[in-house]
């Protein structure tokens, strides 16, 4: 019998770290099944999903740019997807696909490793995809949430996704805002922009926990100069992890070991921040 078969779609897909993280899984569980990157242009994703349910493709990981169209595919979509508005997770059951967003509760997971959410004053910069995963996982665990973004508009419109209580200002503002934790969500700082960050030094002090959402590299300026300022850092490839961790329970109904998709992960990074 055919190896059971997983795999990513996104456009571009290339530099995708799951296949090493769900190599590593598998290879734990001595299992029989293969884990591949599908690049899928957008006006393909009707005809790929339709295949993937025939072929059958067991689970899909769902990356940029198809977390939202990806749902106009599937036959259902579980509560927390639909409220953030994104799907990043497929199981494929005899032929019905169901989508999840595992997104928010990896990020979730990653925060509450490190500090408890309920009550804590939390500061999200930016209001893109991966904010809306993060606003909702702060929200459902008890924090108050103010989102800083560049487009004043965005934000409003995400503060009002998940109705009243969020509040919302100008990234360019940020010195008048006090936090327990801050989360940057844009895409500044990753790769080229390294050496860019929105958060002036000012901003940081002893006891803010920090969480960079980037982890190309592992290390950017934001995160460099919350250290320096002493500062608690919540690694961005955390959320990475946590959400592949869960996609991993979806799939196989059972928890991998962590630690080695961690170290997986980790080898794949280094290498890249070379
Ligand atoms: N760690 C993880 O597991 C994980 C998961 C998902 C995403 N990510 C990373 O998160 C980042 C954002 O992804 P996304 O999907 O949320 O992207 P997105 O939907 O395109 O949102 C981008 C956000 O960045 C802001 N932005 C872009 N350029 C800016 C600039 N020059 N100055 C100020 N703000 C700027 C945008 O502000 P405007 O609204 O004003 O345009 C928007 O709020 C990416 O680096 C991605 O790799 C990490």
């Amino acid at each position: 019998m055919a190896a059971p078969l997983y795999g990513v779609i996104g456009f571009p897909v290339k530099h995708s770290l799951s296949p090493a993280m769900f190599a590593a899984a598998f290879w734990e569980y001595n299992m029989n099944a293969t884990y591949e990157k599908f690049e899928v242009a957008p006006d393909a994703l009707g005809d790929f999903l339709a295949d993937a349910r025939r072929r059958p493709i067991s689970g899909l990981s769902v990356t940029i740019p198809h977390k939202t169209a990806v749902m106009d595919y599937l036959d259902s979509v579980d509560t927390h997807a639909s409220v953030i508005g994104a799907v990043n997770t497929v199981v494929n059951k005899k032929g019905k696909l169901k989508g999840y967003n595992t997104d928010w509760t990896g990020a979730q997971r990653a925060i509450e490793d490190v500090m408890e959410l309920k009550d804590k004053d939390v500061l999200v910069l930016g209001a893109g995809g991966a904010a809306a995963a993060i606003i909702y996982a702060c929200g459902n665990a008890g924090a108050r949430v103010t989102i800083l973004n560049r487009t004043l508009d965005k934000a409003q419109e995400l503060a009002e996704r998940f109705g009243g209580g969020i509040k919302v200002g100008l990234l360019s503002d940020i010195l008048q805002y006090r936090a327990n934790l801050l989360i940057h969500t844009t895409s500044i700082g990753m790769g080229p922009d390294a050496e860019r960050s929105l958060v002036p030094v000012e901003f940081f002090r002893k006891g803010l926990i920090v969480f960079d959402i980037v982890y190309t590299p592992l290390e950017n300026r934001l995160v460099r100069e919350a250290r320096r300022a002493g500062c608690r850092v919540i690694p961005g490839y955390k959320m990475l992890l946590y959400q592949g961790e869960k996609q991993f329970e979806l799939w196989f109904k059972k928890k991998p070991r962590t630690d080695k998709m961690e170290e997986a992960l980790l080898r794949e990074l280094v290498a890249l921040d070379r």
